[in-house]
């Protein structure tokens, strides 16, 4: 039997941190809302992404009532260095543009939205299974899935919102003659590990090398985040800690740093690419997050892109169902991918700047230096890159 159809304003697909941000700001403007995800709630906490938040990604977590953690528990960073030619040269965000990034993991942002979705008895269901969105131009879009107990379930709503990362389902319910994709591949992936040491620096190293690129990241006074430039189709099981650490040593040595070493706790191979879907809705049904953009993860762009686009996204659905009219939406594709098209532009030029091609000639490598040189010897290039790294203001 067909399960009996239940309601709700805003139908959300994907449980991740964009997904569960966007139900916590409709709820505080009194909309109701459903999020569902194939993912249970352990799985999403074990899945480490990038760990800095621009500024107004803090404010949004903090003013919102969603962390706290996020100041007490997160890192505040006043800048980064570029390492290359054999050197670090330090770039001063708070010098240059008066604000600062924190160093908070992505999967710290979604416990926290959990907990708060949680404290204010949010309708979250982890763990289902057959997820579809069906008549998404039509006035009652629907959203059925089969809840982690076996029971199916139909829920129609005013609208629904694809939140579903990058491999999205509801990407593809826009038909191909009304959607535009980007795309571009990388010839690189990050190998990344987790291990347990002390901070090697209390900044973050983007490091330029012969050997390709190194970035030395931290989590917390025991557990280290660092990743280093690998084949796309790179083994991990190829790479034992030994092999690892002397890769890292001898790539950031170039530039005269020492890592503190440890046990390594994980070894990933991050896939690299850049994407974008145009636009971001098709009738009643709306992409936010990694469901409509992907960036490559120099720069740290995807968390903090995704907070912004719901951010947009709660602000328009509010107006929308507040005043009765679905047209007051047409605006959210052109506000979101203004930031989008600026950070997918600010991630590839870092990812290119820093990163040996597999082709790449000694010409290209020292025009790369030349590149950088000018980024950190120019206010007006490293003010470029301090605004662009801290986040431009929502629009
Ligand atoms: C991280 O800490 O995981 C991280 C930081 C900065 C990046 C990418 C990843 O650009």
């Amino acid at each position: 039997m067909p399960p009996a159809p239940t309601r709700t304003t805003v139908g959300i697909v994907g449980g991740g941190p964009a997904g569960l941000m966007l139900s916590h700001l409709l709820a505080r403007d009194g909309i109701e809302s459903v999020v569902v995800d194939l993912r249970t709630r352990h799985e999403i906490e074990e899945t480490h992404r990038a760990g800095i938040l621009e500024q107004d990604s803090i404010r949004l977590l903090v003013d919102t009532g969603v962390s706290d953690r996020v100041l007490t528990d997160g890192y505040r960073h006043e800048g980064i260095e570029l390492a290359f030619g054999g050197a670090g040269h330090r770039i001063d965000f708070e010098g240059l543009v008066d604000a600062s990034v924190q160093l908070y993991p992505q999967t710290d942002v979604f416990i926290d939205l959990a907990n708060a979705r949680e404290r204010d008895g949010g309708d979250v269901r982890f763990g289902v299974t057959d997820v579809s969105v069906v008549d998404v131009t039509g006035d009652s879009p629907g959203l059925l899935f089969t809840d982690a107990g076996g029971v199916a379930h139909e829920v129609r709503c005013d609208y629904l919102v694809g939140s579903d990362g990058s491999r999205s389902i509801c990407r593809q319910a826009f038909p191909e003659a009304q959607r535009r994709q980007y795309f571009r591949e990388y010839p690189f992936a990050w190998f990344g590990i987790l291990c347990e040491a002390p901070p090697s620096a209390p900044e973050l190293i983007y490091n330029h090398s012969d050997r390709g690129f190194a970035l030395i990241s931290q989590r917390t006074d025991t557990l280290q985040r660092m990743y280093f430039q690998c084949a796309v189709d790179e083994d991990v099981d190829a790479w034992s800690d030994d092999r690892i650490w002397e890769e890292l040593q001898s790539r950031v040595g170039a530039n005269g740093y020492t890592l503190k070493e440890g046990p390594i706790t994980s070894k990933t191979v991050l896939p690299f690419r850049s994407f974008v879907q145009e636009p971001m809705r098709h009738g009643n049904l709306l992409l936010a997050g990694d469901a409509a953009h992907t960036v490559p993860p120099t720069g740290a762009k995807g968390l903090n892109l995704a907070l912004a686009d719901v951010r947009v996204l709660a602000e328009e659905l509010e107006r929308a169902i507040t005043k009765d009219d679905g047209a007051l939406l047409d605006d959210y594709t052109t506000r979101a991918l203004g930031r989008v098209w600026k950070a997918q532009h600010f991630s590839y030029w870092m990812t290119t700047m820093l990163h040996l091609a597999p082709d790449a000639s000694p010409f290209d490598v020292r025009r790369q230096i030349g590149e950088l040189s000018m980024v950190v010897s120019s206010t007006a290039g490293s003010t470029y890159l301090a605004e662009a790294y801290t986040g431009w203001p929502v629009p």
